[in-house]
């Protein structure tokens, strides 16, 4: 892992391979290691760059919610620090939401745009209420708040037990501090449309057909709101297609990654 300090943070990060830089961000309340599966079938063909959002892993995080635009201000220092000038931005769920707020940010540095089970919508009032008072409970009783909400919901019923566990050990091993944060953050997220509407790029949306957190019918509206927008689906994966259904999911996107350029 690299260090970078930025912001009121230390931010860790993970580089593999070379070529064509791909920056993946990952969903809540996980890690970069949430990406094991790219890692070990990609990295010989492309440039992969992970952080552990602020807050999450390794990253440390500040007092403040952590803000959809902090982890994309944070993505872009560590492209600063590489000097890579443009990737193709590539998040999960929450690490979707900060893929469109780096694209809201700074268009230039984004090549193309892969949302990964993910929405464009900002949460309604009854979202962010039910956001806070997760936040506290996390707070006050510890990330088993997390595992025992969430692990029904994130993957499909087929994924293997391995996945289960690594994804599990990965949500207990996070600290509720940083969960809080994020939950607040991502209740301040604007809507999204207009960034992927307006987006001059190619992009690529995935979803698992058994995602139940944000199902097929969000990726059909962000595909339908671009000409350039493609949308594949995932088979036998739930919210996590990227680790349940590995194989089909590195196939879809080393093709399209390699149509580009
Ligand atoms: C995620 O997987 O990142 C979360 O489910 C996103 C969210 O809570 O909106």
């Amino acid at each position: 892992m690299s260090v970078l300090r930025h912001q009121g943070a230390t931010l860790h990060y993970r580089e593999a391979g070379q070529g064509l830089p791909l920056l993946l961000l990952h969903g809540f309340p996980l890690t970069s290691d949430s990406f094991w599966p790219q890692v070990e079938a990609l990295s010989g063909k492309f440039r992969l760059i992970i952080p552990d959002h602020r807050g999450f892993g390794e990253s440390e995080g500040g007092d403040q919610p952590t803000t959809m635009d902090a982890i994309a201000w944070d993505a872009l220092a560590i492209l600063d620090a590489l000097a890579v000038p443009t990737a193709v931005v590539a998040g999960v769920s929450m690490g979707g939401y900060a893929a469109l707020a780096l694209t809201r940010l700074d268009p230039g540095r984004v090549k193309a745009l892969v949302l990964i089970d993910t929405q464009v919508g900002a949460d309604d009032t009854a979202g962010k209420a039910k956001r806070e008072e997760t936040a506290k409970a996390v707070e006050q009783k510890g990330m088993a708040v997390l595992v025992e909400s969430m692990m029904p919901k994130l993957l499909g019923p087929g994924a293997p037990p391995e996945v289960r566990a690594r994804v599990e050990k990965a949500i207990a091993d996070n600290s509720p501090k940083g969960a809080a944060a994020a939950l607040r953050g991502m209740a301040l997220r604007p809507d999204s449309r207009e960034i992927v509407a307006r987006f001059a790029g190619p992009i690529l949306v995935m979803v698992g057909a058994e995602d139940v957190i944000t199902p097929r019918a969000n990726a059909e509206e962000i595909a339908g709101l671009n000409a350039r927008a493609q949308l594949v689906e995932l088979p036998g994966a739930g919210h996590l297609s990227n680790l349940e259904a590995p194989e089909a999911f590195n196939r879809a996107l080393e093709d399209w990654l390699n149509r580009l350029s």
